[in-house]
């Protein structure tokens, strides 16, 4: 009788709200389907290296975890995240320069979380925010699905083009200034002090909140160190951090560095979502930090990703053709590129695929739409012996397709 029933229903007619029905398939995960082909290099996704995962030491951890919490650390626990994190996590914030509490921090599920709950908190459907042009695409993803507008700031080699916000904020009046200010994805370009300062001045004037979405910010490989935005900025940034590029990604186990007065109602955000994140990453990562290990870790990722940018510029140099120009960042994951006119990135991809080489096109990381002759090149997966091959079979297709 039930089973019967079951087979009349019509679950494709069942009423999805419209913002649901238009959420797009991001194209960056389409690109990761074809990366996987066999033979294929990806230099595509945004993944750190396997190789760099600590799996021993966290290993450990989890043991030391369960030994030390027992059926706590598999237990319901805390909204704002376990205290011995959040306190870990605010004397780390405090060592990189950023005053921080521990009743500042909010543990979130990946820092993507951290967006998401921002846009809940603050976007109604039509509201602006202000992003670099262009910006990473799984915060648009995430603005999208509140059916957030966007007041774009182009960028140079220093950053958001600064002095066009302010006549941006008064046109359009945003919510939110959403900048991923270090090593960002896409560009791996980083915002100079000068800027990041005068960002804050603007913001405080008008009172709009700075998201600073910073994942990349300790996996500096060479230049010297800046001051954060938080750093610089206090109360007037909510900044976002995660152990995704620093531990590993699979632990989704990100914070919100938030100011005091406000972090309770993201408090209640994080309850509607998921109530909490996962116990027990928490405490693994609690454990391995305690471990004294992280400092030293973060020193080999750095040498290792350092390597493999520096081969992949080398690389370019040699076999891109001229006309080609691309960024040279001091950290983070990815190189930027700009086609010459005429040429554009998401038609070149088919040929670089039958080449068996894939990157991200540009365009999806545009709000406005432009930006078909850039591309996003990942230096961090890939390893050296591969990363050789990739770029001299990418330059090969951009030769034969030069206008
Ligand atoms: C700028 C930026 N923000 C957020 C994220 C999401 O990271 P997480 O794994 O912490 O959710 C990424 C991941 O690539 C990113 O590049």
């Amino acid at each position: 009788m039930l089973a019967e029933e079951a087979v009349k229903a019509v679950p494709e007619k069942w009423p999805f709200t419209p913002h649901v029905m238009s959420l797009e398939t991001s194209i960056i995960r389409e690109i990761l389907k074809v990366s996987s082909l066999p033979g294929v290099i990806s230099l595509a996704g945004g993944y750190p290296s396997p190789d760099m995962f600590p799996v021993e030491d966290l290993r450990k951890a989890a043991n030391d975890a369960i030994d030390e919490f027992q059926s706590t650390c598999l237990q319901y626990s805390f909204s704002m995240g376990i205290p011995q994190l959040r306190e870990t996590i605010a004397a780390r914030e405090t060592k990189l320069g950023a005053k921080t509490k521990m009743e500042n921090i909010l543990i979130t599920s990946g820092s993507q979380q951290g967006i998401e709950l921002v846009a809940r908190a603050y976007v109604d459907p039509g509201d602006y925010i202000v992003t670099e042009n262009p910006t990473y695409v799984g915060a648009l993803q995430a603005f999208n699905f509140y059916q957030s507008k966007y007041a774009t700031v182009e960028m140079d080699d220093q950053g958001m083009l600064v002095d066009q916000v302010e006549d941006a904020i008064k046109k359009y009046n945003p919510k939110l200034i959403y900048t991923v200010s270090t090593f960002q994805n896409p560009t791996g370009i980083t915002m100079s002090t000068d800027r990041k300062k005068a960002l804050i001045d603007i913001a405080l004037k008008y009172n709009i909140p700075i998201v600073d979405d910073n994942p990349y910010g300790e996996l500096r490989f060479s230049g010297e160190s800046l001051p954060t935005m938080k750093a610089l900025g206090g109360d007037a940034v909510i900044s976002l951090g995660t152990f995704s590029k620093t531990i590993a990604p699979g632990l989704r186990i990100a914070w919100m560095n938030c100011p005091e007065k406000i972090i309770n109602i993201f408090e209640k955000v994080k309850q509607c979502a998921d109530l909490h994140a996962n116990t027990f990453t928490q405490y693994m990562i609690y454990k391995y930090m305690q471990s004294g290990k992280f400092d030293e870790h973060i020193k080999e990722i750095i040498a290792s990703y350092g390597e493999k940018r520096d081969l992949m510029l080398k690389l370019m140099e040699k076999h891109f053709p001229a006309g080609i120009k691309w960024t040279h960042p001091d950290g983070g994951l990815f190189l930027w590129g700009e086609l010459p006119g005429g040429m554009s990135g998401s038609e070149l991809l088919p040929r670089a695929v039958e080449a068996k080489v894939t990157y991200v096109y540009g365009r999806p990381f545009f709000p406005d739409g432009s930006g078909d002759n850039t591309f996003r090149l990942n230096f961090s997966n890939a390893s050296l012996e591969t990363i050789t091959l990739a770029i001299k079979r990418l330059g090969k297709v951009f030769r034969e397709n030069m206008p």
